[in-house]
């Protein structure tokens, strides 16, 4: 079987795959049907691509993995009903919107090969796979809405994090469904997004909107339509809560702290007319987040601006 994804075969994707990771493997649908593809070439076309700011984005990675860290270590604990302290790699975890498969990335620098789960790293945009692969991780070709790549009652764990809002609202009960589909009884669901009027939501509207080479206007998250989404499909324990979810630099000096803080979000929301523009890049995140400067227990300078996430999480029932 071929396609315009592979340029051998499915069947020698899937052998890739399994190499990398046995263990999550056990996860992938044997028999891919060749229809499920259809569609994803034109959904594929987002803004994550180098022709809008994928590369950007990327960049953006590069230039601190850990930047987010503190959020993303918050969520992976929500995903085994013993925290942080239940993780390991026997574990297989699906990030539905993995993009370079850095939540996965984050993971494995903090928690190290053995207590790090075996990710699936999914994604519609091609371009965020093919860096996945290129990047020796787990990564499958798909959109949030039909993870088709993935057995029934198959993963311990799904998240939906750091754009979930890029799905529309039509399909997001669809995608929670799916979320569900995927996850084997007693597993768990987390998802993650900015709540409407939260100064992110502002900051996106606002800031993203008129200064980014790509249009933002998504609607982001309530939390009442967190809960309807989590009550119309098959969990229970559902919680919905707020968490801090902040982007953290370390300088040697308060100058080079903030000096990274600005370049990040340039390039992470891709400001074009705000490239050069450190002062007003800085002016805009204090106003809209507060930034906090401080030296750690290490000397160092640390940037720090606080931002708040929703995230509901449930058990598959
Ligand atoms: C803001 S990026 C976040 C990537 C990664 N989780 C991170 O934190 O860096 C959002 C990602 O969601 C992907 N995406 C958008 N809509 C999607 C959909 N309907 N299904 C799957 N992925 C989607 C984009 O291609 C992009 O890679």
């Amino acid at each position: 079987m071929e396609n315009i994804m592979f340029p051998n075969s499915i069947d020698s994707h899937l052998s890739q795959l399994e190499k990398i990771n046995p263990v999550a493997f056990k996860a992938i649908e044997p028999r891919i049907a060749r229809e499920s593809f259809d569609c994803l070439a034109k959904l594929s076309r987002n803004e994550f691509t180098p022709e809008g700011r994928g590369s950007d984005y990327l960049d953006s990675i590069q230039l601190s993995l850990l930047a987010r860290s503190e959020g993303v270590m918050d969520l992976l604990g929500k995903m085994h009903p013993n925290g942080r302290d239940g993780l390991c790699s026997s574990l297989i975890f699906c990030d539905l919107l993995a993009g370079d498969g850095y939540v996965n990335k984050v993971a494995h620098q903090l928690l190290g090969e053995a207590r790090c789960p075996s990710f699936i790293n999914s994604d519609v945009s091609k371009f965020m796979v093919d860096r996945c692969i290129r990047d020796g991780l787990f990564a499958t070709w798909q959109g949030a809405t039909d993870p088709f790549w993935i057995k029934d009652g198959s993963v311990d764990g799904v998240l939906m994090a750091y754009g979930t809002h890029h799905i529309p609202r039509a399909g997001r009960a669809t995608a929670v469904r799916a979320a569900a589909r995927i996850l084997r009884p007693g597993g768990i669901f987390v998802l993650h997004d900015f709540e409407e009027g939260s100064p992110t939501a502002r900051w996106f509207a606002d800031v993203v909107s008129t200064h980014s080479v790509t249009p933002h206007d998504y609607p982001h998250f309530t939390a009442g339509e967190v809960l309807d989404l989590f009550a119309a499909a098959p969990f229970d324990d559902v919680t919905v809560q707020r968490i801090s979810d902040p982007f953290v630099f370390h300088g040697g000096d308060e100058e080079s702290a903030l000096q990274l803080l600005a370049e990040y979000v340039v390039k992470m929301y891709g400001l074009e007319k705000l490239r050069s523009r450190t002062q007003r890049v800085l002016a805009l995140l204090d106003e809209y987040f507060g930034v906090v400067v401080a030296r750690n227990a290490h000397g160092e300078c640390e940037a720090r601006i606080a931002r708040n996430a929703l995230v509901g999480s449930g058990r598959r029932v």
